[in-house]
């Protein structure tokens, strides 16, 4: 073949090459942009608020409180491929349509989803509530698939304890446990939850009088670092960090991270992107817009480390290689 009838197949090979290379970029490289609504790809805001985002066949799976129009919302779940398009995949917990309580005598906050490798099940731990909060209790749904239907394993105050505005923490070797505010707002109960996750074993209390709630939990090399938040309604207020080598001993003392108002953010979960250059930390947050509910944001940021430290810094916006596991400004 001559030079010149090689050269339209090299530029074309060389056009499919540049684009097939930028498609992979693009495709692992995220712009997280904080402050706006989320849109699905319905093109409607996605209302999952309060709750935690898992990884599953390979894509992320989103839960949390629809707070687009009452005051006990549905429990919605979306998934993505790069944690930036969201496809709705429908209601997991309904009022009055799943749970015939549900809307009527009880609402849910914080649902948080876990999948537990032995018994290969989906399950739900959330706060189950009264409109006034006077129930103070949990709830434990599980399901097959991903998607649902979840059925009711439990409800009630978990080791009969007053318990409210809670998480989930999965450890590494798959112990899970529900953390939860007890006791009308005082102390902060860890539940140790039985390896089917349906019932909690145990119970140790921390940060005994200190009136946390929004309690986050991540094991980084086996440091456990939790950030929760003081009790002020729907008002944000300074986050504050403590670490340990045990979940049930040794916290040390509470100390401020972030600024004053967690830059108006309560903490939801902390996400782990694991790469294969390294893991970034994100402090998910919701920014709740009280009295415009359905308008709150959820707030995504990088953490950082400086001497050991956890540090939490504003910003507009940051790049995530989900491929790598990196992030950069
Ligand atoms: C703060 C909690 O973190 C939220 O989940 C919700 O319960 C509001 N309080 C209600 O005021």
């Amino acid at each position: 073949m001559k030079l010149n009838q090689l050269l339209p197949t090299v530029a074309v090979a060389a056009l499919l090459l540049t684009s097939t290379v930028g498609l992979a970029k693009r495709k692992h490289t995220v712009k997280i942009q904080n402050g706006l609504l989320w849109m699905d790809t319905e093109g409607r805001s996605v209302q999952a608020h309060g709750g935690n985002i898992i990884r599953h066949n390979g894509r992320w799976w989103l839960i949390g409180e629809d707070r687009s129009s009452s005051w006990n919302p549905d429990v919605n779940l979306y998934s993505s491929k790069d944690l930036q398009t969201w496809k709705f995949e429908g209601k997991v917990l309904e009022n009055g349509v799943t749970h015939p309580e549900l809307g009527r005598t009880r609402m849910i906050e914080r649902p948080k989803l876990m999948y537990n490798k032995t018994t290969r099940k989906f399950v739900i731990w959330c706060h189950w509530e009264a409109k006034d909060y006077s129930a103070s209790e949990a709830g434990v749904f599980e399901s097959d698939a991903i998607t649902g239907p979840y059925k009711t394993v439990w409800t009630g105050r978990p080791l009969d304890t007053k318990s409210r505005d809670c998480n989930i923490f999965q450890d590494i070797d798959g112990t899970a446990y529900f953390i939860s505010t007890t006791d009308e707002n005082t102390n902060l109960g860890l539940f140790k939850l039985s390896p089917d996750y349906h019932q909690a074993v145990s119970k140790t209390l921390l940060q005994e009088g200190q009136r946390r709630e929004a309690p986050a939990i991540v094991n980084i090399d086996g440091l456990y670092y939790m950030i929760s938040s003081a009790c002020t309604g729907w008002d944000p207020n300074q986050a504050k960090l403590t670490t340990s080598r045990s979940l049930e001993s040794g916290w040390t003392p509470l100390e401020n991270i972030g600024d004053r108002i967690a830059f108006d953010t309560q903490a939801s979960s902390i996400l782990t992107i694991q790469g294969t250059q390294g893991t970034t930390y994100i402090y998910v947050g919701d920014r709740w817009m009280d009295p415009d509910l359905p308008n709150s944001k959820i707030i995504m940021l990088p953490i950082e480390f400086e001497n050991g430290k956890m540090v939490l810094r504003w910003r507009e916006s940051w790049t995530l290689d989900l491929k790598r596991g990196t992030w950069s400004d």
